[in-house]
């Protein structure tokens, strides 16, 4: 059967990985979180002290880059992969309200893109891959057979985030869930290097109204099509 790449981009908490991790397995290809990598770049940065509320080094970060190393790790209680940073699993941290707020800014770093941006093109060598974050069909994979584009309203975004923290235990306010989405989505939309941005050639998919299930099998048809050689 032909194996091909599947590129979702999208707003943040637009629920792209849950799509995104529902086809892989389905297909039975690889899934990858590139936002995952970014928080993972982040969360070193803040560990080691390069960036906070009043000061930011990512001159000292980028001399450090070298020395990350990132792994997706199997999780064989929840059947997906965790991201592991040089050798420890990071996979809740990652996802804390702390990390969600220096993210953007880490990721308009020339050199974190470079080298994340390499890493995430060797993955596909092989295709059978579906890839989420917000430059997989524009930069990461131009050539990529299926294209998806997701968006949703701001507050129903913010919403699916909180449950999400919620359910995860952690401690935050709607507000701030809020304000983290909106923030993050005009950094992401209005930085200089491979802003979040429509590919021409995407599908655009508001699922601002739409249940997972529905959602999943519009997204499959499309791929089935594609890999079946009707489109
Ligand atoms: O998908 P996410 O919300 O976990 O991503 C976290 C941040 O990482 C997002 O706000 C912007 C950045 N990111 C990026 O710049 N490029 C990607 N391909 C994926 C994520």
């Amino acid at each position: 059967m032909r194996k091909i790449i599947i590129a979702i981009d999208g707003y943040s908490s637009t629920g792209k990985s849950t799509i995104a991790k529902r086809l892989a397995s389905k297909l039975g290809y690889l899934y990858v979180d590139t936002g995952a990598m970014y928080r993972a770049v982040t969360l070193f940065a803040l560990r080691n002290g390069f960036i906070g509320t009043e000061h930011e080094n990512f001159g000292a970060l980028i001399k450090l880059l070298p020395k990350i190393k990132l792994e997706f790790v199997l999780n064989t209680k929840t059947g997906h992969s965790d991201m592991w940073l040089n050798g420890e699993n990071v996979e809740q941290e990652i996802r804390s309200m702390q990390v969600s707020t220096y993210v953007s800014q880490v990721s308009t770093v020339e050199q974190v893109r470079h080298m994340l941006v390499a890493l995430q093109k060797r993955m596909g060598k092989t295709k059978g891959l579906v890839m989420d974050g917000r430059d997989i069909g524009t930069v990461v994979f131009p050539e990529a057979e299926l294209k998806i584009f997701m968006s949703a309203s701001p507050e129903t975004r913010a919403h699916r985030r909180y449950k999400e923290l919620l359910d995860r235990g952690m401690n935050v306010s709607f507000d701030a869930v809020l304000e983290n989405v909106q923030k993050r989505d005009e950094i992401d939309s209005t930085r200089e290097l491979s802003p979040l941005k429509k590919a021409e050639d995407a599908i655009p998919f508001d699922n601002s109204d739409m249940g997972l299930d529905e959602q999943f099998e519009r997204i499959y048809n499309y791929a089935l099509r594609i890999i079946e050689g009707k489109k």
